[in-house]
């Protein structure tokens, strides 16, 4: 699969280290940056990720700040997109198989390193459900698209 990465100064530490691991995984990993510890504004960096779900360059995205919160609002932004803030595996899990979220969005000052990239492993490798699930995905799709 691949993937697009991303984080502000939040989550330097994570998104390096959630790359190196789906990397080892066989994933191919586009990396938006940041690349060195300078602080940034997180709606550039989720734009970015979100955009090349967009846009069909990558088919799922990993994005970290300090909370995931900023992150994953800039990012569903984006029409079309559907990201969420999580801390927890459950979480992760259900938002594959229930939203058919695009992106993941990780604190880096809420998990340790070793949760996010557990997290970002349940994520890429948990398949949407379908079924009456895509009926309420579908809903989500038109109010965006009726608002
Ligand atoms: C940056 O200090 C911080 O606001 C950002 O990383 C994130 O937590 C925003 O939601």
């Amino acid at each position: 699969m691949k993937i697009a990465i991303g984080c502000d100064h939040g989550g330097l530490e994570h998104k390096n280290a959630i790359k190196e691991f789906l990397e080892n995984q066989g994933h191919e990993v586009v990396d938006f940056g940041i690349y060195e510890q300078v602080s940034v504004d997180y709606p550039d960096i989720a734009k970015k990720v979100a955009l090349s779900i967009k846009n069909g360059e990558c088919q799922r995205g990993v994005l970290v700040c300090g909370t995931g919160i900023g992150m994953s609002i800039a990012a569903n932004k984006v029409k079309g997109i559907r990201a969420a803030a999580l801390s927890d595996h459950f979480s992760a899990k259900y938002t594959r198989l229930h939203n058919d979220t695009h992106i993941i969005c990780l604190g880096g000052r809420v998990v340790g390193v070793g949760v996010a990239i557990e997290l970002a492993d349940i994520f890429v490798n948990t398949e949407f459900e379908g079924g009456r699930h895509q009926t309420r995905v579908d809903k989500i799709t038109a109010i965006e698209n009726e608002n």
